[in-house]
């Protein structure tokens, strides 16, 4: 663990979800392989620079498309990141809308997460190792704030971004049936998606500050007016989106490097940790 190294040198991740299998503009790059103790991530890693900043990148999916959600290597991927000296993750993700008001389109910055995955694993931690990470503000405030700043000032005119909300995580792969986007949409969540609350997670506990750009693709099912949401209208609003994720991705990793923001979860494990340190470093 490399907690008490300054974040002066450390990289950004980005996570890209369906649809963003790369990163345009990303220069001068390298293919890494990384092995971690939890197997292999995804695929392997872009290291490059992207206006001055290095920048890891990663497809959660495959750069082939070849893991469903529950598949994807967590905590291999969050581990490797980490050991690339990646202290601030920027996840841009599909999702559908479980809210009028957030059309196909729009852009979300969730700040709470509700979990209903049921098949995955959610820790780095166990076999004599305990700890209890803080998790009220499951996703970085400070980075999520620059990131919803910036989206916000490159959204075109009629499409907005929603600075906050609450991502319902599903586990999939098939979509959510109508009584179950009622019901989520009855706990006042906004966006629903099937990876970012895993990452969210293993990033606390990695001391990795972590902020999601939901990308809105759908109504998902509720919605009496609008078709049920097919991985077709997905990928197609994804598409259409794609461009402008990544330019707000690249905007904010500019303000990273300017700033180099500290956040509350560079030090997640400092009240954490009920056993010895000496397991986890
Ligand atoms: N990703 C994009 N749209 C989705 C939806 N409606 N449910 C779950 N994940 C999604």
């Amino acid at each position: 663990r490399l907690t008490t190294s300054p974040l002066e040198g450390a990289r950004l991740g980005v996570l890209g979800g369906s649809g963003l299998y790369a990163i345009e503009g990303l220069e001068n790059i390298q293919e890494l392989e990384i092995d971690t103790p939890f197997g292999k991530p995804s695929d392997s890693f872009r290291l490059g620079t992207l206006d001055g900043m290095e920048v890891v990148f990663l497809a959660r999916h495959g750069r082939n498309h070849t893991f469903l959600p529950t598949e994807v290597p967590y905590r291999a991927n969050i581990w490797a990141m980490r050991s690339l000296g990646v202290r601030w993750i920027l996840s841009p993700s599909a999702v559908g809308s479980l809210q009028e008001q957030v059309r196909p389109l729009d852009m979300v910055v969730p700040d709470q997460f509700i979990d209903r995955t049921h098949q995955r694993p959610l820790t780095f931690f166990g076999d004599g190792a305990v700890a209890h990470v803080a998790m009220a503000d499951p996703f970085c405030l400070t980075l999520s704030r620059l990131l919803a700043d910036v989206g916000e000032s490159l959204m075109p005119d009629g499409r907005q971004l929603h600075r906050s909300g609450t991502y319902l995580a599903m586990e999939g792969p098939a979509f959510s049936t109508r009584a179950e986007s009622k019901l989520y949409r009855s706990w006042g969540c906004m966006v629903i998606g099937m990876t970012n609350h895993t990452e969210a997670r293993l990033a606390r506990e990695a001391e990795i500050a972590y902020a999601s750009l939901s990308m809105v693709t759908d109504y998902d099912c509720w919605h009496g007016h609008h078709d049920s949401v097919t991985v077709e209208m997905v990928l197609a609003n994804l598409r259409a989106n794609a461009q402008l994720a990544t330019k707000i991705v690249r905007e904010t990793a500019k303000m990273v490097a300017d700033i180099r923001p500290v956040s509350t979860a560079h030090n997640a494990l400092e009240d954490a940790l009920l056993t010895a340190k000496k397991h986890v470093t």
